[in-house]
């Protein structure tokens, strides 16, 4: 029988092993991720972009986050998976963030979540109510606007100073895990070496106790800008486009359906048919 990854789990691989995370979105998705051994499914609000077409993670709604949620959840049995919250669901006030994670749990059947930027009494009160919560510091792209688009963070000394600060102290909030996304790969190492939890990297270096990824990114399904920090472990979006292609033309020229792909009825039932 295969073992869930817990909490405890991925706290306990920082130092031993690196953490191997992805977005996922759905069910089939999701299964083949788990099937490939990832350590983490992350139902990220990204997928306001990639799966719903939209310029940012904005309009993205909890009803929407639940939905995803399921949809992942039936497909895997290992991975640790954590929903996001998405764009103010937590930051107005505590009894909103425990409101909302509360109902994303009992919806979605998710056990973590992750939240984005400085929210340290909302971690408070999440861990305390036992929901488990990976924070999230660096390009939190929630607050993209507000940083003048997706641009590196912590480059000065007070920059660098500050976002060590945010994670000391989301660690002593009780986040289990800390994502860091866009920082300079020396700051990402100088994070992760003063962290207990693992941190894990999106954009901020291999000295991070593990990676994230967008899964769209990762296989080349998406490009309508590719940061970076990707790297494309696959070019399935070409795939796709040439499998729909040849589809298309098997359709209209006739080929397709052959005779592999059709039911065939006795020739004597046939017969009464026609007359
Ligand atoms: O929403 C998301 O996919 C994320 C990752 C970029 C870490 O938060």
């Amino acid at each position: 029988m295969t073992v869930s990854l817990t909490t405890s789990a991925i706290r306990a691989m920082k130092g031993k092993e690196k953490i191997s995370m992805l977005t996922a979105y759905d069910f089939t998705s999701a299964m083949l991720f788990d099937r490939a051994g990832v350590d983490m499914l992350l139902v990220g609000d990204s997928l306001g972009m990639v799966m719903h077409g939209r310029p940012d993670t904005l309009s993205v709604s909890l009803a929407e986050m639940i939905l995803h949620t399921r949809a992942v959840l039936a497909g895997v049995e290992r991975a640790m998976v954590v929903t996001d919250l998405p764009f103010m669901t937590y930051e107005r006030s505590v009894d909103s963030a425990l409101k909302n994670a509360a109902k994303l749990v009992q919806q979605s059947g998710v056990r973590a979540v992750k939240l984005e930027g400085p929210y340290y009494e909302q971690v408070k009160a999440l861990t305390g109510a036992g929901i488990p919560v990976v924070g999230h510091i660096g390009l939190t792209p929630q607050r993209a606007a507000e940083f003048g688009g997706f641009k590196v963070q912590g480059k000065t000394t007070e920059a660098a100073n500050s976002l060590i600060e945010q994670a000391l102290r989301l660690q002593d909030a009780g986040c289990f895990a800390l994502v860091i996304e866009c920082v300079p790969a020396a700051l990402g190492e100088i994070i992760t070496a003063r962290l207990e939890i693992p941190s894990i990297g999106i954009g901020a270096g291999p000295g991070c106790d593990g990676q994230v990824l967008v899964m769209h990114d990762m296989l080349g399904l998406f490009d309508r800008f590719v940061p970076k920090f990707v790297k494309r472990f696959a070019e399935l979006g070409q795939e796709f486009q040439k499998a729909a292609q040849e589809y298309s033309r098997q359709v209209k020229a006739g080929v397709f359906p052959g005779p592999e792909q059709v039911f065939n009825m006795s020739q004597e039932e046939l017969e009464k048919l026609k007359q």
